[in-house]
């Protein structure tokens, strides 16, 4: 034991839906801080000192694969990009809100960004037949640019659970929607035309049910520019929508 080491008190949630038996509590964690420590770090060394039986989800330890997102002191993070230096003493930790529940911090974001996916058909529709041994036409390196940034989602879901729209409407597609659907219309390889998209997303599933509420941008981890590709998008669409223009 350091006597200079903070204890940090983590409040867990704790429920597994799937038992009968079991039911939403606050179980608490007292945890000596150490150097460096991340979230992550403190969840796993709760889990193998002091309760196995914790879930929580986590892949590349890096901020990569999006899948340690949850509630931190009421703001969602990711557990493994998160110092506990930045924290307080107390620290509240809750699954993601938006998502259903698989247990404790663990949640089910792939299942509801699959059905989003689907919905929104976010790939690519090629304009022609792909031909593998044809070289790929050049484009503009501005633009090549303008569409990795949007790649860059990790699909975590922390603007899901930070948007007021996405937990009002279940069918809202949220920041991460809109965002793929603005990465598909940009790439000139998409087949798809501005009709084809405001058929996707012009109603208030999509860009007309967003309130501007901003704090997607605030919460995504990737600093991904969401704003103002929301407001590009929904600029666009209501030209269209009101005066049946094409999109701008
Ligand atoms: Fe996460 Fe940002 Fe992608 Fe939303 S837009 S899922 S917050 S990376
Ligand atoms: Fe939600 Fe972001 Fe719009 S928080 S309401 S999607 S600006
Ligand atoms: Fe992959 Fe945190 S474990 S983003």
């Amino acid at each position: 034991m350091n006597p200079s080491a903070r204890l940090l008190a983590l409040h867990v949630f704790r429920h597994n839906p799937r038992d009968t038996a079991s039911s939403p509590r606050l179980v608490i964690y007292q945890l000596e801080e150490t150097p460096g420590m991340t979230l992550f770090i403190a969840l796993s060394r709760i889990r193998e000192t002091l309760d196995p039986g914790l879930n929580f989800d986590f892949v590349c330890r890096a901020g990569v694969c999006g899948s340690c997102a949850m509630l931190i002191n009421g703001r969602p993070g990711l557990a493994c990009r998160t110092l506990t230096a930045e924290l307080p003493n107390q620290i509240n930790l809750f699954p993601l809100p938006g998502f259903e529940l698989i247990a404790d911090l663990s949640v089910n974001t792939g299942k509801w960004m699959r059905g989003m996916s689907e919905r929104l058909q976010a790939w690519l529709h090629l304009r022609e037949e792909a031909d593998v041994d044809a070289v790929e036409a050049r484009m503009e390196p501005e633009l090549a640019e303008s569409i990795y940034e949007l790649d860059r989602c990790i699909e975590c879901g922390c603007c899901i659970a930070g948007c007021g729209s996405a937990q009002m409407r279940t069918d809202f597609v949220g920041a991460v929607g809109m965002i793929k659907l603005a990465r598909f219309r940009l790439d000139p390889r998409d087949a798809r035309n501005a009709a084809d998209f405001f058929d996707l997303i012009g109603d208030d599933s999509g860009v007309f049910g967003c309130m501007s509420l901003l704090a997607c941008q605030d919460v995504c981890p990737k600093q991904l520019p969401l704003q103002s590709q929301i407001a590009y998008l929904r600029r666009s669409m209501a030209r269209q929508a009101l005066n049946g223009l094409p999109p701008a």
